[in-house]
Formats: structure tokens, sequence, C-alpha cells
């Protein structure tokens, strides 16, 4: 395909793919939705969509600078709910490259604005901004999250759980409710140019405060694995963790639903797990691994106690609380940040760990998306440092290894632009002390 032809299609995708709101609320069972991407490295992007029926279908990609494009074909099939997954390889670092899709020769998604970027190079000096939330819905207030996230211009985003609200494992109410949330228009407009992580909390694994022994979770994970594009979920298997790199920052998506309490812990043999032993294996393979001078360990859950009649926060697990933080410590591992979402409001935490960590840890929590604040949840704590009550928020990291020492600035946005709350550090201040 000549670069002329490539460049020529804009209308087709907008009449491929429902617009209007009220078809975001139930969108059809032949609806294409997407496409939107997933994970994302330096030299690899996955591209994925919902088809409107079984078929063949073409993804081409091309720099945008101009030269050779790839074409890669993928046969969408009802066993996978018509759910296409795309990965590219070879791509170039810190590239921008412009794609489309086709079926039979014919666009059917060619917005000129479905333009990704690949990661820098790992260790390159680098600036890099993260959107990362949690729990949101098909309001207009989650939309104009997503409009904000968009029109910060942020590289990557990371979505920590209730992303959607479904809360069932029925396959069909999976299916069904992560069909609706693919649909927003917002949302896709965001995710056709830059790259998404997703992990779940309770409410999109199976239901309020649940732990992994609920029943159907194998549901749970099949939607979750047909509609995030990734390029693996877990160990294979079982949960759906994953991580990614980009400029300095590494991020560690954690499951902190699939593994709960289904049996003895890693840490303590008589108390129950949160993430299992084999998520904990790779949890510390790749902390030693990275290079990145931020490294963020980011969950649904909380890293504290909520102090509410629930059990589903790191409060319930301060034995696997601790195995990380004796890790860290006795591995002398620098950067590392907590982030959690879930309660329905935002805060900063500086914990007072430099005895066993090397250094004092700091948590982030972001939440929510939507516009259901919980006040009672922004308890008292010794260590918080910032806290807000805030409706349709989300952290903005913007990373910067191109100065010496690196540095991590996060801010709360809310969806008008304002900054509710932010809070600095310097990779210095995440240095293990001697
Ligand atoms: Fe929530």
């Amino acid at each position: 395909m000549a670069r002329r032809d490539f460049l020529t299609g804009t209308a087709a995708w907008g009449a491929a793919v429902c617009l209007e709101p009220a078809c975001a609320q139930s969108p059809a069972p032949n609806s294409v939705l997407g496409p939107l991407m997933g994970h994302s490295g330096e030299t690899s992007a996955m591209i994925w969509m919902r088809a409107g029926a079984a078929g063949e279908f073409e993804l081409e990609i091309m720099p945008l600078s101009g030269g050779p494009s790839q074409s890669l074909k993928q046969t969408a099939q009802l066993k996978d709910d018509l759910c296409l997954h795309w990965r590219v390889t070879g791509l170039e670092p810190g590239t921008k490259y412009r794609y489309r899709l086709l079926q039979d020769g014919r666009e059917i998604a060619a917005d000129a604005g479905q333009v990704l970027t690949t990661a820098p190079k790992a260790d390159a000096p680098a600036k890099v901004r993260l959107a990362i939330s949690s729990c949101a819905r098909e309001d207009a207030g989650s939309r104009a999250v997503w409009q904000r996230m968009a029109s910060r211009e942020v590289d990557a985003v990371v979505l920590i759980g209730d992303t959607p609200y479904i809360d069932s494992t029925d396959l069909a109410e999976q299916t069904q409710r992560h069909r609706e949330f693919a649909a927003v228009p917002e949302y896709q407009a965001l995710l056709k140019s830059r790259p998404c992580w997703w992990t779940w909390d309770d409410h999109d694994f199976a239901g309020n405060d649940v732990s992994g022994l609920v029943a159907g979770k194998e549901n749970s994970r099949l939607v979750f694995t047909r509609y995030r594009p990734q390029p693996a979920f877990g160990d294979g298997t079982e949960g759906i963790y994953n991580s990614f790199r980009r400029g300095p920052v590494e991020v560690f998506v954690l499951d902190t639903r699939w593994f709960s309490m289904t049996g003895p812990s890693f840490a303590n043999a008589v108390k129950p797990t949160l993430l299992g032993a084999q998520q904990w294996a790779w949890l510390q393979k790749g902390l030693l691994a990275s290079t990145a001078p931020f490294k963020l360990l980011a969950c649904g859950m909380i890293w504290d106690d909520k102090e509410n009649t629930e059990s589903d926060d790191w409060g319930t697990y301060k034995h696997e609380l601790s195995a990380i933080q004796q890790f860290i410590g006795e591995k002398r591992i620098p950067g590392v940040i907590l982030v959690g979402g879930d309660i329905h409001a935002s805060r900063v935490l500086k914990y007072n760990t430099t005895k066993i960590v090397g250094y004092d840890l700091v948590q982030f929590i972001a939440s929510p998306i939507h516009g259901s604040t919980i006040p009672s949840l922004n308890v008292y704590h010794p260590d918080l440092i910032r806290s807000a009550v805030e409706p349709h928020v989300f952290l903005q990291v913007d990373a910067d290894s191109t100065v010496t020492p690196a540095e991590f600035h996060a801010a709360l946005i809310n969806k008008d632009g304002e900054t509710v709350f932010s809070y600095h550090l310097t990779a210095d201040d995440l240095k293990p002390k001697p």
C-alpha cells in the first residue's frame, strides 16, 4: 500500500463506531469497539478492536515520518467474543507510528488521530507523563476525566480497578459491562493514541470486598484477557499482573484479587496470602532487574487499613507488606513508590520506613474518576501528608530523568484541570540510606 493511500482515510471509522452517548450505555452485540491501545514498549505495541462480525481484519502501521508499512492479519472469532489483539514488533524506540484497520481492503478505522508513540530507550534520559486513577463509570463526569487526560497529553494511562464496575462473575454480565465501558467515545478517543495498562479491584473482579475464593473468577479473567490487550496475564493461567517501563518509570501493575485468601502466605504460613507465591516471585525478580529510577507498585487496594468493616486492604495482609519492605531494604532497591485506588478519596502518605526499607516509602491514592466520593474513608493517619475528597480525579505523574537527581512530580488533577494537591519527590529521596 502506497503511503499516499495510507494517509487518505479518515471518515470510514466514524461510521463504523457508535459515537452517540446512548450507544455507549448499551452497545449493540454487533458494535465495533475501538481501536484501543494496550501494552506498548520500546519496540512493540498492542492494538485492540472488537469486530462487529467474524472475519479477517488487517492492521497497517507505518512511521509517521514515512517509510515502509507493516501489515498484520487477525481473524475475529465468536469464541473470542470477536476481540482482536494485534501485537506489532520491530518498531523503533521513541518513534511515532500511524495505524489503520482494514477489512477486505476497506478502511474501517483510519482516523488521523490513530498515532502511537513507542517508549523511549529504557535508560536514555527522558520525560514521561502518566495518568493513574481508579473507579470509573460511563457517566459525563468520568468522560470529562478521559478528556482531561487527553488534553494534558499524557503518554500512558494506568487504570487500577473498578474500571469498569461489573459486580458479577457471570460471563454474560462481565462481557456486557466490558463492552459498555469500551464503547465510551471519550475513552476510545483517549486510548486510540496512547498505551494503557489495567488491573482489577473488587468490582471488576467479582463484587464488593471479594477475595480470590469467589466462584466464577475464571470468567472474569477470561473476559479481562479478551478486552485488555496485554502480551501476558499473570503467570499465563492465573492472575492478571503485568508490568511496563516507560522512560524513568517502571510500573508493576499488581493483581490483589485473584490469589487473595486462596492459601497460606509466603510471608507467614499461618496467615492468608494476598499476592500469591508466583506473583511474589515475579515481583521480586522484576524489582531486582529494574533499572528505572522510579518503580511504582500499583494496585486497586490501598496500602493501609481502610478502617471500615471491609477486609480488602493491605492492612489485612500486613505480613506481605512487611515482606515487601524487608526485601526492598535487604536488596537496597531504590525508587519504590506505592500507588493505590479504591476508596473514593485521594491521599498521599509518607511512612517512617527508613529503618526497614532504607528510605521513607510514599503512597499515592488516586480515586475516583466518577463523582461518588466517600468522605468517611479519608481517615486520620499519622503519616498522612495530603488528602482530598474530590470527585472526577486522576494522578498526573511527571517523571524526568533528564535532570539529576531524577524528579517525580505527582499532581491530583480534577476534570476541570485544576490541581487539587501535588507532591514532589526526587530519586535522592528514595535512595537507600547507608
Ligand atoms: Fe470504587
